[in-house]
């Protein structure tokens, strides 16, 4: 079956493609660092998504009940971003969810084994389907300015950075409007990051793994960059003002406050 006449899928596809290359630009994505899966299910016909399975079932750590038939693009193990922004289907695949959750397999186009951080993904959007949210994208990457906060003790409490990288520039508060979950230091690709993880989404939608990387959940991909992307920009504020040799002063928590009605956010705890 040719995926190129889909059209949407190739635009998703695409869009994948352009954040891809946006992550090794930045410089958050050395060597394979990150990943990334969108569920593309609405996006293909009844007849693309029962496509025959390129391998043989692949057991899952635990059943994921919420995503039996669905289709995910995720970007494979061991491949660079920098390739996935060229061929986005040669460094990543369309994998299917088994009906009863239980195993994957790969339908399209090529037989490339999904990210090792699998676990973490599915549990994720199995969560936010289940809590009937509109998110279908999970976006990892590793930027060098927010894996640093983390190697710095008082920054592993929520609320303590959340509200630093805020009260840098009003726009942080905007476009991370949920602050920051943070999930203590786990081996990567295990069960016990992704069920930590998913713990962290019931309050917020950007998730700092310590001294690892960042997770971005979303409706759209550019989106979950551009959280991410905002996050970097306040903590290069801080660093720079540290670098110069002042703490910087940051808004007051009444200017992060009359954020809240003028921009429609949410209150934070
Ligand atoms: P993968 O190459 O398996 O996606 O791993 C990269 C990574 O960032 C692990 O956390
Ligand atoms: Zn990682």
């Amino acid at each position: 079956m040719n995926l190129q006449n889909n059209t949407c899928l190739t635009a998703e596809i695409d869009r994948i493609a352009e954040v891809a290359g946006y992550l090794w630009h930045r410089g958050w994505a050395e060597r394979n660092g990150g990943n990334i899966s969108v569920n593309v299910t609405a996006l293909m016909s009844e007849e693309e998504r029962s496509m025959p399975p390129l391998c043989a079932p692949v057991p899952l750590p635990e059943a994921m009940t919420m995503l039996g038939g669905q289709v995910f693009y995720v970007t494979g193990t061991g491949c660079r971003m920098r390739y996935v922004s060229q061929e986005p289907f040669s460094h990543g695949s369309l994998i299917r969810i088994a009906e009863d959750g239980n195993s994957y397999v790969i339908i399209a186009e090529k037989p490339v084994a999904p990210t090792s951080e699998l676990p973490s993904h599915l549990l994720m959007h199995n969560y936010l389907l289940e809590k009937g949210r509109k998110n279908r994208v999970v976006l990892h990457t590793h930027p060098t300015d927010l894996i640093g906060l983390t190697h710095c003790q008082p920054f592993l409490d929520s609320d303590k950075l959340t509200r630093t990288l805020w009260s840098m520039i009003p726009e942080c508060r905007i476009i991370v409007p949920r602050g920051i979950g943070i999930v203590p230091y786990e081996i990567p690709g295990s069960m016990a990051l992704a069920r930590a993880t998913v713990r962290q989404l019931a309050e917020h939608d950007v998730v700092f793994w310590e001294k690892h990387g960042i997770l971005a959940t979303g409706e759209d991909l550019i989106e979950c960059f551009d959280a991410i992307d905002t996050l970097s920009k306040s903590a290069q504020i801080y660093f720079s003002a540290r670098m110069a040799g002042y703490e910087p002063e940051g808004m007051t928590a009444g200017q992060l406050d009359d954020l809240v009605p003028a921009f429609g956010l949410e209150k934070f705890q």
